[in-house]
This record gives structure tokens, sequence and C-alpha cells, in this order.
């Protein structure tokens, strides 16, 4: 086993050697991987920027011994984004686009590092509860990887986030429930079947590959943190691992000491943590039922939730919601005016980003980034084509010109 990392208790602070236990004996708290690093400053900063065009550049601050996935996962655009910036008065926006990653959303880099890792510790079949992307995620890695993949999903998710597993060849379980439902059966099912369920049996590795987001976009950004992250929460896994990828880059003198403001993005139909924040509470109440188009965002009963919470706070930023409509309107603008096109979780973060523009806590002058984790071509059903952009003719000139006389051309 390496002792280049181990993992340590985030509650009473145990300290574990790195193998497959996912828990605190003492305490049942969560674990999370701790690093001895071999270089700090200019030097690891040389090491970073001779590796790969991928998430494996990262390769001394990930959990992983010898990377062996042929995919490549990550570094992705970190496209400015000035025309969308002057719509919501933000002179510094980015936008990190996470659309364009193999199975087209940001969760190919939290299962890059967990099925890795479940080769290296001895697993043929990696699982997972999903609320839509993860099961692709899982799903492609494993083809990649010559795993076998059982993904639970709710039996209401999109078409799209339903077929794709099944084409890259895993065995999809739909379950007639919420993803909480979902999850709860996994847990059962994980303690009698021998499957690494990546966020699950394999979540303190599983989750370091969201820090990956905030190395690229900080790299990108010629090593600096920016000054406020819009990132969407669902079990808030992202999140609580932003906050550590902030910490570990300055610990790791990568980047200078700023402190970045880190704001929290829910659907209305499923904003616990939004609502906690809201009331000043430390802990969130469970949403039983949610109703949103967000479905990747759709649980109730965030693992991480607190965590949020109180790293939000801790940073100074916020958590707060957006309504479907605003999702959705959001959805259209950044698409024409930034050529993305994003599915409703990353509507719920640039409706979100809008709101505190408006509102005032991202200021003018702030360099603001904000995760677009998700493509709008897996939920293609929530942006249906407007009437007057689309026009049906004869194959003969004369037909077009008629439809579509001088006087329509966009000047
Ligand atoms: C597109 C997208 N963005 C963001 C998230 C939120 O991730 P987390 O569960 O780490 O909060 C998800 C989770 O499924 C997702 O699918
Ligand atoms: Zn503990």
């Amino acid at each position: 086993m390496s002792q280049r990392y181990s993992l340590r208790c985030r509650g009473c602070g145990a300290a574990y050697p790195a193998d497959d236990r996912h828990a605190c004996e003492r305490c049942l708290g969560p674990l999370e991987v701790v690093y001895e690093l071999d270089g700090r400053g200019d030097a690891l900063r040389r090491t970073i920027e001779s590796g790969d065009g991928s998430i494996w550049r990262y390769w001394p601050l990930l959990p992983i011994d010898e990377p062996r996935d042929p995919g490549q996962v990550g570094w992705t655009p970190l496209q400015r984004a000035d025309r969308l910036g002057r719509q919501l008065g933000l002179r510094n926006l980015f936008l990190k686009n996470d659309t364009v990653n193999p199975s087209f959303s940001f969760k190919d880099r939290v299962v890059a590092i967990a099925a890795q890792k479940a080769l290296e510790l001895g697993y043929g079949t990696i699982a997972c509860a999903s609320t839509g992307n993860l099961a692709g995620a899982v799903a492609a890695a494993a083809a990649r990887l010559g795993l076998e993949a059982v993904v639970f999903v709710p039996s209401t998710i999109e078409p799209a986030k339903l077929t794709a597993p099944t084409v890259y060849g895993a065995k999809v379980v739909e379950v007639d429930g919420t993803y909480d439902e979902v999850n709860r059966l996994c847990a059962q099912v994980a303690d009698e079947r021998h499957w690494a369920f990546v966020n699950f049996t394999l979540r303190p590795y599983y989750v370091e590959g969201s820090k990956t987001l905030l190395f690229e976009t900080a790299e990108q950004l010629e090593w600096r943190l920016p000054d406020a992250v819009v990132i969407p929460v669902a079990s808030g896994a992202l999140f609580v691992n932003t906050a550590k990828a902030a910490r570990e880059l300055v610990d790791a003198e990568l980047v200078r000491p700023l402190r970045a403001r880190l704001f929290g993005a829910q659907p209305e139909g499923c904003a616990p943590v939004a609502a906690a924040f809201d009331h000043g509470e430390d802990h969130y109440v469970p949403v039983r039922t949610p109703r949103t188009i967000a479905h990747s965002l759709a649980i109730g009963a965030p693992a991480d939730g607190n965590a949020v919470l109180a790293l939000s706070r801790d940073s100074g930023g916020a958590v707060v919601s957006a309504d479907d409509d605003a999702i959705v309107a959001a959805i259209r603008t950044v698409a024409e005016g930034e050529g993305i096109f994003v599915e409703p979780a990353a509507g719920v973060t640039l409706a979100c980003l809008a709101r505190l523009a408006r509102e005032g806590a991202i200021e003018p002058d702030d360099l603001v980034v904000a995760y677009l984790t998700g493509n709008g071509f897996k939920t293609p059903e929530v942006v249906p084509a407007p009437e007057d952009r689309r026009i049906r003719i004869g194959a003969r000139l004369d037909d077009f010109e008629r439809a579509f006389p001088q006087a329509l051309e966009v000047a």
C-alpha cells in the first residue's frame, strides 16, 4: 500500500491506511485522503505542467498509484464569458465547461479515480446509485477499463440518461423510488455483493476526483484562486471537495492564499441546503419528494449537506436556489450567448449566479467561475425548439425565398 497518502477521519482525526474502508471505526465519521507531498511550489508546478492534458497531471494530489485509464478525463476549457458577463454586470466571468468530458458530465472525474481504485483493490464490478450522470460515467469507465458495471437509478430519470449506460454495456437497475430510496437500497446491496459502489464503498477516493475542477481552474488562471466559485449541489461532494482543493493548493504553495468564496446552487424544488442557509441553521431538513426539472440535483438528503453549510459560511459564500423557469431561461441564455449547451444542473448554477450578481453577493470586479457540470444534449426535452426558429420548405430556391424574405434576415 502506498505511503504517499492515507485516510483520516473528518470527525475525530483517526488515521487509517488507504484501503477500502469508508467510515471511521471509532466514530463512524466520513474518511478523507491526506497526502505526504514530495515537493511544493515551483517544483510541484513544473511536475504538473509537464503532465498529461487530463486529470492525471495532478497525480501528486490524487490517491492513485499508476493511472491506467486510456480515456481523456478532465483538462476541460475555462471559457471567458464576456457577453454573459455584460448581461449579469460581471467583468471577469469564466465558465468551466465540463460538458465535454467523455460521458458529458463532471462525474467522469470522480469515477476515473474510483474505477482505478477498484482495479487496484481487485474488484471486478463497479456499481453506483445515481441521479443520472454518474450511471453514464460508471458505465463508460467500466468499458474503458474492462470492468463490469451495475448502475441503480430512479425510474424517473431522463430518457437519454437511462439509455447511455446500456449502450456502454452496463446493467441498469431502474428503481421505482426517489434517489434517496435508491441510495438506501444500494447500501443494503453493498453489504451482500462484492461490488465496488463508487459513491459508497470507495467514497473517500471517488470524491477526490471533484478536486480536479478547481485544480484545473486555478492552473488555467495562471495559478490563482478565483474570488468566487458557483457550484451545483446534490450530495454536496463537489462543493466540499472544491473547498478541500483550495486548501491543498494553498498548502502545496501552488497559489497565494486568496480567499475563494464558495457559493452553492440548488433547484428550488429540492433545496434543503439553501433553505437551511436562509434560516441560519447548521443542519438541513431533508426534502422527501423533490419536484424539479434538475433531476441530477434531486437529492433530498445530501450526505455532505451540513458540511456544505459550514464551508459556504466559512468561505464568505452562500447557498441559494433557482426555480425551473429561471433554470430553463439560463440554459437558453448561455447557449445563445456563449455557445455552450448545458443540462438543468448547470442551468441551476447559472440562474443562481445571476441571482447572486443581482443581489450584490458577487460584485462586478470579482473573478468569478461557474462550474457547468453536465451537457444539454442529455436533456433536450427541457428546451424544445421555438417555432419561430424553424422553417420547413420545399427543395427549390423560390420556396426558400418565399419562406425567408430578406426582411426576415437577422442583421
Ligand atoms: C451535472 C451534475 N452537476 C452537479 C452534481 C452535484 O454533484 P454532488 O453530488 O457532488 O453535489 C451532479 C450530481 O449528480 C450532476 O450530475
Ligand atoms: Zn472518527
